[in-house]
């Protein structure tokens, strides 16, 4: 299996202090890769390197072995790598539906020069958008809230209303900062049950944050797990879940970590 997203030797420096520090990985394509750690570990600050957020301070980044570091967010995200953000406040007043239609990346009839010129050709574009959209609810079972104002979502819906803004464009790779937190286990098993359709039938690959061991645990292999800045280990989630440093880097600092299981939650 390639590497589509590499990560070599990459820092960043907040003044003084290394926030990451030499990191190193490696998401092969075609996998749902899980990122944990404990808090403050570096994780968001990767991410928001790899997408194009923040410039690292040394090292490089490869999409599918191009040499990417550098570029912005919107450049990455026309290469196909992107990542969900939470549904705009601005957005809560419009329908499912047209947050989809409106999402980065799905409309090319927005210029006002080709509206004017080539009315034909946006109306046109207009009604793929808008079939495009209709697919992605009738694929994430949103079928029926298509009319419903998107600020009326529950928590969980909106979660998979992010995920369909992902759809509207041909994303290879989608990276996901902790989309479980405040969602309840219903709504959970249907966002992981989607996240791997996306994965196995329209083959994205996934690099996903999460301090939700179970859901890391039904949705990822492998597992990097981020201490200090830097990869500590990766592997099966089982074998991560047993690894006494793993244990002592979620523990070792501060009682008030996350658990990364029940037993090991008992222990601590
Ligand atoms: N813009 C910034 N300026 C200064 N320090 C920052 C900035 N962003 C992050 N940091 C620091 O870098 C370290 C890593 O933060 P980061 O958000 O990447 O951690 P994380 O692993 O995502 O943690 P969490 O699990 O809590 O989300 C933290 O100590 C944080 O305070
Ligand atoms: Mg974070």
């Amino acid at each position: 299996m390639a590497a589509i997203v590499e990560v070599r030797n990459v820092s960043r420096r907040f003044g003084s202090f290394l926030a990451v520090n030499a990191c190193s990985l490696e998401v092969e394509a075609g996998s749902i890769t899980g990122l944990i750690g404990p808090n403050g570990a570096g994780k968001s600050t990767l991410f928001n390197m790899v997408a194009g957020n923040l410039r690292p301070s040394s090292g490089s980044i490869l999409l599918s072995g191009e040499d990417v570091t550098g570029l912005r967010a919107h450049e990455l995200f026309a290469r196909g790598l992107l990542r969900t953000f939470q549904i705009a406040h601005e957005f809560s007043n419009m329908s499912v539906i047209e947050n989809l239609m409106m999402a980065p990346g799905a409309q090319t009839g927005e210029s006002l020069v080709s509206a004017w010129f080539r009315p034909g050709r946006v109306r046109r574009e207009e009604a793929g958008i808008a079939a495009r959209a209709r697919e992605v609810l009738s694929f994430l079972n949103l079928g029926q809230v298509a009319g419903e104002l998107a600020g009326n979502l529950s928590g969980g819906q909106k979660k998979l209303l992010e995920l369909g803004r992902t759809m509207m464009v041909d994303a290879r790779v989608v990276l996901l900062d902790e989309i479980a937190a405040g969602v309840n286990r219903t709504l959970l098993k249907d966002l992981a049950a989607n996240i791997v359709r996306l994965n196995r039938e329209l083959g994205y690959t996934f690099f996903v944050i999460e301090h939700d061991m179970d859901f890391i645990a039904e949705l990822c292999d492998p597992v990097i797990v981020m201490a200090c800045g830097t990869v500590m280990t990766q592997g099966h989630i089982e074998s991560i879940r047993q690894d006494e440093r793993v244990i002592e880097a979620y523990f070792g600092g501060s009682p008030t970590g996350h658990s990364l299981t029940h037993g090991a939650a008992d222990r601590a």
